[in-house]
């Protein structure tokens, strides 16, 4: 039988469907371009210890540094050049207890740099993470009692936490300890003190991943005994990861995060379709150790790769990302292409 419909030769079935029509050339290519990456979706953890005049390389995380606050603010002068719009600051007390005083100490780092930061770039967002593992003795995110983890005796260190970093200027709260009823008492807390207008940005699903790796050595926060299992998610579960979400924004979160990022693309994009608030995903440290490992060794690209991942979580559905990468991205986004990439 002969096809009269088409003015091909052969049948309509074979006709080649050539989608390689729109990747021709770079022009045709940058026309159909579906995900666009913006520093405006990029944010930078930074983290913060005692003392003056400290730059300390962090020797799991090339190219990141702890840092002291009047060094944290020379480094700033960077990254607000950079046009990126927010940084993630992570303490790091000298005296660690077992009720994590330090946390929320009104003359703690993360309060001093807070203060030190705004004053010196009053529109960089400055977001705090809220959590108590660097601040304790053992290591754990909550109150210990024997080998167990104390959710709701907790709420009130985070709830304590949180105020002080607000009353130092913080723009954003994000608590990372993942007990549960943690954002609706820090809302709770904040309203009272004062601050309705400060944002929580939750880390809704945040996994117990073998990923958290160079931070903890970063952040000297390795839990001294057992593990988090008790209090972040089991990597396996999807469909509990919606459920932090619901309940998170229930309590008041206003975004809401998934962390890892890589091994939880499909989270970030159900969490996309399931919910209207802004969506955030941690590119977690581990996530860019194996970049900077795998350039070093000169078995990919470090130019192709680290663009490549941020792009995957932007495409998955992610609005901000908080990354390593963040000033390498912006460099690259702003057209340099002349500065070395600050881990190879
Ligand atoms: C604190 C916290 C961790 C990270 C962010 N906040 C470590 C952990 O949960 O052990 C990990 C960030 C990273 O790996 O880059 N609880």
């Amino acid at each position: 039988m002969t096809d009269t419909g088409s003015l091909l030769t052969g049948t309509r079935e074979d006709i080649i469907r050539r989608t390689r029509r729109t990747r021709e050339t770079a022009t045709l290519r940058r026309m159909v371009r579906e995900t666009r990456l913006s520093v405006d979706n990029l944010l930078y953890p930074m983290f913060v210890v005692e003392g003056e005049g400290v730059k300390d390389e962090i020797s799991s995380m090339p190219g990141q540094y702890q840092l002291s606050v009047d060094a944290l603010v020379a480094e700033c002068a960077e990254v607000v050049a950079l046009k990126i719009p927010g940084v993630i600051l992570f303490g790091i007390p000298d005296h660690k207890d077992d009720a994590a005083t330090e946390a929320y100490s009104d003359s703690g780092v993360v309060q001093e740099a807070v203060r030190a930061l705004k004053s010196a770039y009053p529109d960089l967002c400055v977001i705090t993470d809220v959590c108590l593992c660097e601040y304790m003795d053992h290591g754990h995110c909550g109150i210990v009692e024997g080998d167990r983890i104390l959710n709701d005796p907790t709420l009130e260190l985070l709830e304590r936490t949180a105020v002080s970093h607000a009353a130092a200027g913080a723009d954003m709260i994000a608590p990372s300890d993942m007990m549960d009823g943690r954002v609706g008492a820090i809302r709770r807390a904040l309203d009272q003190a004062g601050f309705a207008q400060t944002p929580v940005m939750a880390y809704s699903a945040k996994f117990a991943s073998s990923f958290y790796g160079p931070f903890r050595v970063a952040a000297e926060s390795a839990p001294s005994f057992g593990d988090r299992n008790s209090y972040q998610m089991d990597p396996a579960n999807a469909r509990e990861a919606m459920r932090e979400v619901d309940f998170d924004l229930e309590e008041g979160a206003d975004i809401v995060m998934v962390k890892p990022a890589l091994s939880y693309l499909d989270l970030i994009a159900r969490v996309r379709d399931r919910v209207d608030v802004p969506v955030a995903a941690y590119n977690v440290s581990g996530e860019f150790a194996m970049v900077v490992a795998a350039s070093r060794n000169g078995w990919i690209d470090p130019e192709r790769a680290f663009m490549e991942v941020l792009t995957s979580i932007r495409r998955a559905g992610a609005d901000l990302i908080f990354t390593y990468f963040a000033r390498d991205a912006a460099r690259r986004l702003s057209g340099d292409s002349a500065t070395p990439l600050s881990w190879l």
